[in-house]
């Protein structure tokens, strides 16, 4: 313990049912698994994790009361900088109509109409939303502005909220170019660029029939990596397609949806260091077919989870409803899928310091009202996240 040499008054979280470390060398299996055990906070950062009846005198104590906790999520896909909503396009989909990425200039059009202060707003009750179901990282896109000074605004903003801040103008063609999809390529790829790369850690590409094809994704994605931005790619989420493969070959930190996949995406996937990221609510609110987990993790895969929140294919902010989905229709473990959706997205990330509960991580956890994590995917739809520390603030 650093007790002694520290100004911040440290805290001990005992009496923890069972704690997912996700460290294995600290407790059982790849969740790390810890029972009976207790947590220390110093300042920002876990200090130390072991037995509630080993834990060290500390300046403060939370009794968890035989809760289970586990380290807040790490969602790393979500489109948050939007106004207004797509409702009458969620129910005409729930009368039949298909999803389709043209309903995404809907969300342009009142994204580029609000002011600054509406998505400022918007931003943080749905970080806020996710943080109650304990979310303690998120990544944000832009990409509901398409022009440079609305994808600049979108990334400024986004980077009010977090350090994860990924560059979408490639997420459809904008409106006034659906002539001229070769000259939209050259705007994202010149001046929004410019506009854009200082403000953004990540480049993404919806790479799609209707929105952009493999050569176009990676001139995209090649011009964001020579900016200094590391790719992720919105990648066979509709269809088959070049999307993962391209992913893999750029070095992508992530390939997300993943819903269709050939052996060759798999077997790419699986020798190479991108994540599959899966983003289950955009099928549950599409009514399409869920990825197949199960066929990414034994091929060795490494597989996050992710809410991909946004107004059109999933308006949902919930990981706890993630974790449920995976385990029901995607073939997952509630221990996959708990790992997935903290440690998963940290990979997808790039992450050390979050997805994980041991010494020298930061302190971001959830206390579950449940004896088990196991529960996230038991109970669902029930809200068992009872309390949150991020950054070692109970918040
Ligand atoms: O991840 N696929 C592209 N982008 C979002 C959907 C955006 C929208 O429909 O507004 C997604 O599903
Ligand atoms: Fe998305």
């Amino acid at each position: 313990m650093t007790t002694a040499t520290t100004a911040t008054p440290t805290t001990a979280i005992t009496n923890i049912a069972a704690l997912v470390t996700n460290d294995p060398s600290l407790g059982d299996g790849p969740l790390g698994l810890i029972r009976d055990a207790a947590v220390v906070i110093d300042g920002d950062r876990v200090a130390w994790v072991g037995g509630t009846s080993k834990a060290p005198a500390t300046d403060n104590r939370v009794d968890a009361g035989g809760r289970a906790a586990i380290p807040g999520f790490v969602d790393s896909h979500s489109h948050l900088v939007f106004a207004g909503d797509r409702t009458e396009e969620f129910n005409a989909r729930m009368s039949g109509r298909p999803y389709s990425a043209g309903g995404i200039r809907t969300t342009v059009a009142a994204t580029r109409a609000a002011s600054n202060n509406v998505l400022h707003a918007n931003v943080g009750r749905y970080v806020a939303e996710a943080r109650r179901q304990g979310t303690t990282t998120v990544e944000i896109k832009s990409g509901y502005g398409l022009t440079s000074q609305d994808e600049a605004r979108a990334l400024t903003i986004a980077g009010a909220h977090t350090d994860e801040v990924t560059f979408l103008g490639a997420h459809i063609v904008a409106p006034e170019f659906a002539d001229d999809p070769a000259g939209y390529v050259d705007l994202v790829t010149g001046p929004m660029l410019d506009a854009c790369a200082p403000h953004a850690r990540w480049i993404d590409v919806f790479c799609e029939q209707g929105a952009f094809d493999g050569d176009q994704a990676r001139a995209i994605l090649t011009a964001g990596k020579e900016r200094g931005l590391t790719p992720r790619v919105h990648a066979n989420q509709l269809s088959h397609g070049p999307g993962v493969r391209l992913a893999v070959e750029l070095g992508a930190a992530s390939a997300d949806h993943c819903t269709h996949l050939t052996d060759a995406d798999v077997d790419a996937l699986a020798q190479g260091e991108t994540v599959a990221t899966l983003l289950p609510g955009a099928e549950f609110s599409t009514r399409s077919v869920y990825p197949d987990a199960r066929r990414l993790l034994d091929a060795g895969v490494t597989v996050a989870l992710s809410p991909d929140c946004n107004p059109g294919s999933s308006f949902t902010s919930s990981m706890p409803f993630c974790i449920a989905l995976a385990v029901r229709d995607m073939g997952m473990t509630p221990d996959e899928a708990v790992w997935a959706a903290t440690a998963g997205g940290a990979r997808a990330l790039r992450r050390t310091d979050v997805g994980r509960v041991s010494p020298g991580a930061r302190a971001d956890l959830a206390l579950l009202d449940a004896p088990s994590h196991v529960h996230l995917a038991y109970r669902p739809g029930v809200p068992l996240v009872s309390a949150v520390w991020q950054h070692g603030t109970l918040v």
